[in-house]
């Protein structure tokens, strides 16, 4: 027998609802359920969910030291969500939005990203969707996901700013739904990724960097911010700065957001549309953003700035946060560290500054990238014990 401790015997298996621990275990099902009451939702609209959402946000030690900044970085990895970047927290509203609305179709412009996610969110919710991507630039690990989720594929031969006049275009006359950025629904879901920050951190950073494209996630981001202040911003179009889901008693903290560009593909830095955009950082390459007027507000209520880096130092970003933190993320999302080391470094950014840096899109989207640099450490052995073990003890 054993000694009676008074405690009450175990239960053999942990009932469906409790842990070894014996406290509640709740299953996170997305952002829309996490965040409905903060949503332009009807009620009974059923979530058309990935359970997108609730990424990490790392803080950079080792970097940080690495390369000499004094400051609080953190990198929102975007990459792990589930189709592989942030742009499932605008697709789950805007197919739930679209499908609410009893919309049979979907229908984008996409240099990898967006189209990957609506072909999945697509399947998900039982309806069609269709994919505009520009010629020859976009990675294959993106148009895999959008096959194989059964999207229907359309190369223009063109570059993404063409795509986006067709959709657009088409959009007036046919019988799909654009989910796009220019979908205010989607700035809605991106807009929890500040939620989260807030919540994690207990009050906004003092910067919050972006890699800027349509700019839509930095005007995402900044309605996210204003929410969590307990104001509106002018750059949501859905509600033109009379929010209603200011939060009351919010923390008034709001941070400077900023904004980096590829250098051959930079229109704010440019003061208008780029004819023919260049970037290694394939995602960010569009020349004419959709988002341009609401940019310029957030960074002018914010009190940020654009800025634009180099494809040799984006790579170099990219590189160092693999090889110093365990993050990969793609090249266009390295632009938002990128710039802020250098702000940093120049002391535009003040030492002491807690800054977040969206990490957009994982890097296993485009692994060519890097495998086109050539693979130093691959060393070929006999298959025997001996020749591994010299590998190692030539290196340890
Ligand atoms: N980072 C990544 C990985 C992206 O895929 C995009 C946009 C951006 C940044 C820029 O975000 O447009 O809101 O400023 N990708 C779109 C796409 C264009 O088609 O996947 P933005």
């Amino acid at each position: 027998m054993p000694p009676d401790t008074g405690a009450t015997p175990q239960q053999p298996f942990p009932s469906r609802k409790t842990n070894h621990w014996s406290f509640n275990v709740t299953r996170y099902t997305g952002l829309i359920d996490a965040y409905r009451h903060r949503l332009p939702l009807p009620p009974e609209a059923k979530a058309i969910s990935l359970g997108e959402g609730r990424t990490p946000l790392i803080k950079l030690d080792n970097l940080v030291r690495h390369v000499g900044v004094d400051a609080d970085i953190y990198v929102k990895f975007e990459g792990a969500n589930p189709t592989g970047s942030f742009k499932d927290r605008g697709m789950t509203m805007a197919v739930t939005e679209a499908v609410h609305r009893g919309a049979k179709a979907i229908l984008c412009a996409s240099t990898g990203n967006t189209s990957a996610a609506a072909a999945a969110y697509a399947a998900r919710a039982g309806i069609k969707s269709f994919v505009l991507i520009p010629e020859g630039k976009i990675a294959m690990g993106k148009l895999a996901q959008a096959v194989v989720h059964g999207a229907v594929i359309v190369q223009v031969r063109g570059n993404f700013d063409d795509g986006m006049r067709l959709v657009k275009e088409v959009s007036e006359t046919s019988p799909v739904v654009l989910v796009n950025s220019v979908n205010p629904y989607r700035l809605q879901g991106q807009k929890t990724a500040a939620f989260e920050i807030v919540e994690a951190l207990g009050e906004a950073p003092d910067y919050h960097c972006l890699p800027v494209g349509n700019a839509g996630n930095i005007t995402a981001h900044w309605i996210g911010y204003t929410e969590c202040a307990g104001s509106g911003t002018v750059s949501c179009k859905l509600c033109n700065g009379n929010c209603q889901f200011a939060q009351a008693g919010g923390k008034a903290k709001r941070p400077k957001m900023v904004g980096y560009q590829a250098a051959g593909s930079a229109p704010f830095m440019r003061g208008g549309a780029v004819k023919n955009p260049e970037t290694v950082a394939t995602a960010i390459r569009i020349g004419d953003p959709q988002s341009w007027d609401p940019a310029w507000i957030v960074q002018k209520e914010s009190g940020g700035w654009f800025d634009e880096c180099s494809d040799a130092d984006i790579l170099a970003t990219q590189r160092l946060l693999a090889e110093q933190e365990g993050v990969f993320c793609e090249p266009a999302s390295a632009t938002s560290l990128c710039g802020a080391l250098r702000d940093l470094k120049s002391g535009k950014i003040p030492a002491g500054s807690s800054i977040v840096c969206t990490l957009t899109g994982n890097g296993m989207k485009d692994p060519d990238i890097i495998l086109k640099a050539g693979l130093p450490q691959l060393i070929e052995v006999d298959a025997v014990k001996s020749a591994v073990e010299r590998v190692l003890v030539d290196r340890l």
